[in-house]
């Protein structure tokens, strides 16, 4: 991503429900879409709010807000409370680290997400795994509820001990990063981006499993060196439903037989054609975890 100078930010404000669903449509629905979009629970007294969350969106130029307000107010029509967006013009030079920067640490099952500053904050309990993330031009922070939503459902199978394991579009490795750790095991990652792959380097060396993780530079399998690797016994892919169902033959073919994959970033709309797109190559579906209208899958190869 672009460095901005300066960078045009929308707030909304109310209730985890809603403010998912307007930073849902801020990522989709406009166009153009918001450059980065990010949903967290309001601060009151230093504190997590209980109830309040924020939806902010972010842009290189001034958005277009009569299209915003039309499409809201179309789609805002049953969600109560509706409260007017908050516009800002930023003058920060690195407006990734702006937005996502003063974000609290995220629980996710037995995931504690956490940058630098928070590190004082990790609760002291055994059953707990630290990742340290610095917002950064990489996707992956765990406040987007895709990444959530994986750690998650990862976090209901730490019993399982894949062999040889894959986070296809790692962004940031957090999911590489928090399988390692869950698995104590060598996880391979890739990703299309070149930018991604070095702060995914940079971010398993901040968390000691370096020498665990693996990252390749790769669009699908394309990569031979990733594709010699296979077959995977466990694929993550948190990447969007176009991608996810072109890739589906090629999960197939580099998938062993048993071996899980899980996938989310698509919406709850999308589903059923992916669920297809995985069926017809030879999976079948044996969970769901229903986040923040993002729903995240597990698929076995049969
Ligand atoms: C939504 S982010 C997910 C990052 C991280 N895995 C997480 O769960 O937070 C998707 C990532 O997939 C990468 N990506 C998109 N299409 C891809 C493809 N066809 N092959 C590999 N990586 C891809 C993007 O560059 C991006 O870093």
């Amino acid at each position: 991503m672009p460095t901005i100078d300066p960078t045009f930010k929308l707030t909304w404000r109310g209730n985890e429900n809603d403010m998912s669903f307007i930073a849902d449509l801020m990522s989709d629905a406009l166009n153009p879409p918001a450059q980065a979009v990010s949903l967290r629970k309001a601060i009151k007294d230093g504190e997590p709010h209980p109830t309040e969350w924020l939806a902010e969106a972010y842009f290189p130029d001034p958005p277009d807000m009569l299209s915003i307000k039309n499409l809201f107010s179309h789609v805002m029509e049953k969600q109560e409370p509706w409260h007017e967006p908050f516009f800002e013009e930023l003058q920060n030079d690195d407006w990734v680290k702006f937005a996502l920067g003063s974000l609290g640490p995220i629980t996710a099952g037995r995931f504690y997400l956490h940058g630098a500053h928070d590190r004082e904050t990790i609760p002291l309990d055994d059953k707990i795994i630290p990742i340290e993330i610095e917002a950064n031009q990489a996707f992956g922070t765990g406040h987007h509820p895709t990444t959530a939503g994986c750690l998650m459902l990862l976090d209901r199978f730490a019993g399982w001990a894949p062999q040889n394991v894959l986070d296809l579009g790692c962004g940031s490795a957090v999911l590489a990063i928090a399988a390692t750790k869950m698995w104590a095991r060598p996880i391979t990652a890739s990703d299309i981006d070149a930018k991604s792959v070095e702060i995914a380097e940079e971010n398993v060396h901040l968390n000691g499993v370096a020498d665990k993780v693996d990252i390749f530079e790769s669009e699908g399998f394309d990569n031979p060196a990733l594709a010699q690797k296979a077959p995977f016994d466990f694929v993550f892919a948190n990447i969007l439903a176009g991608p996810l169902t072109q890739l589906a033959p090629d999960m197939a073919k580099y998938i062993g037989k048993n071996g899980r994959v899980m996938l989310a970033g698509l919406m709850a709309d999308q589903e059923t054609k992916i669920v297809d797109a995985y069926t017809q190559n030879g999976f079948r579906q044996i969970n769901r975890l229903d986040h923040a209208t993002w729903p995240v899958l597990l698929f076995v190869k049969e």
